[in-house]
């Protein structure tokens, strides 16, 4: 229909045919609609509705409205959505390999966490999502996680002793945190906000974009800058839906998302530049930023992680990583 349309110029106002007569796509995400997620969701949608003269409708529900952490993979592999965006430290619950990108320091810029995405390696994680009937379509930025809490300045390793962290479900953040001394709890994102503010917890780690999204800034009083982890997103399609979507519809998706994608790259900067302003200039949370000898302590602190990585995933994983490829 699509590719008849194109030879025709849409000659068809599609906006006016019904949901069973166009392709729509329910795309869930946890965040808000101001966030580098958010905003790049948005204009995806836009952009294949333009595209496609509203042939193909991407309809975004932001905010966990429709699912959380945790269910939006079934979701996904249940076809009640057609796509999501989760963080990478998510879909280890689907594929643990995919932990990697968690790993304390290993990346030292966003370029480099998406060379090692669109790499070799990254082709052998996304063929696992793949057998798993999830189809990877993109990687969006958002940006380097910051340590939030309420009891004292991080600066040393010693210094997270019996912090109680919330963690996003990934056991290479969890034992990023065990290994300190501290202990980590897996909870949703819509849940960090109400577990820190009636203490439950006290800590946790985040983008600035983030922590000023969730007012999380509001019930924590240190943050230290470490950039020590990158969060960023896999673009996420039910694998048999995009099997079953024609060729020309395919190609404007993916061009789309392209677009899409350099678009965030600097905007998800700007964004987080922008929040990291709105936290020195509230005055709510004291800052500190790590210092390069504070770095190397925490660096070498969280050496043994990348060993019992090896162990158990494999070295494949961890020799291309940027910081070793060097070496090789
Ligand atoms: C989190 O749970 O902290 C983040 O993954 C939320 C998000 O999607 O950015």
């Amino acid at each position: 229909m699509l590719a008849s349309c194109q030879q025709h110029s849409y000659p068809v106002d599609h906006e006016q045919l019904s949901e069973e007569e166009r392709i729509v796509i329910r795309f869930s995400h946890v965040v808000g609609e101001d966030t580098p997620k958010g905003l790049a969701s948005r204009k995806f949608a836009e952009l294949v509705k333009e595209r496609t003269d509203g042939y193909v409708e991407v309809q975004v529900f932001p905010n966990s409205f429709l699912y959380k952490d945790g269910e939006e993979i079934s979701a996904l592999l249940d076809g009640d959505v057609q796509m999501i965006a989760p963080s990478t430290s998510k879909i280890t619950t689907v594929i643990p390999e995919w932990q990697i990108i968690d790993l304390p320091f290993a990346f030292e810029t966003k370029e480099e966490v998406r060379e090692y995405v669109e790499g070799p390696v990254g082709e052998v994680l996304k063929n696992k999502l793949k057998a798993e009937g999830i189809y990877p379509l993109a990687f969006w930025y958002n940006g380097f996680k910051q340590m939030t809490n309420n009891r004292e300045p991080l600066k040393h390793p010693d210094d997270f002793q019996d912090l109680r962290f919330r963690i996003m479900s990934s056991e290479v953040l969890y034992e990023q945190f065990d290994l300190l001394g501290a202990e980590a709890r897996v909870e949703t994102f819509d849940q960090v906000f109400p577990v820190l503010n009636n203490e439950e917890l006290n800590a946790q780690e985040n983008t600035f974009s983030n922590i000023v999204n969730k007012n999380i800034h509001t019930v924590q009083d240190y943050m230290t800058v470490s950039n020590h982890g990158y969060l960023g997103y896999l673009v996420l399609m039910n694998g048999e839906f995009w099997q079953n979507l024609p060729d020309e519809v395919q190609i404007v998706i993916l061009d789309a998302l392209d677009e899409v994608t350099e678009w965030v790259k600097e905007l998800a900067e700007e964004v987080n530049e922008d929040a990291y302003q709105e936290l020195m200039d509230c005055r709510c949370i004291e800052i500190h930023e790590l210092t390069d000898e504070e770095k190397q302590l925490w660096e070498d602190a969280f050496l043994p992680l990348y060993t019992s990585f090896e162990q158990r995933y494999g070295e494949l994983y961890i020799n291309h990583l940027p910081k070793f490829k060097m070496d090789h």
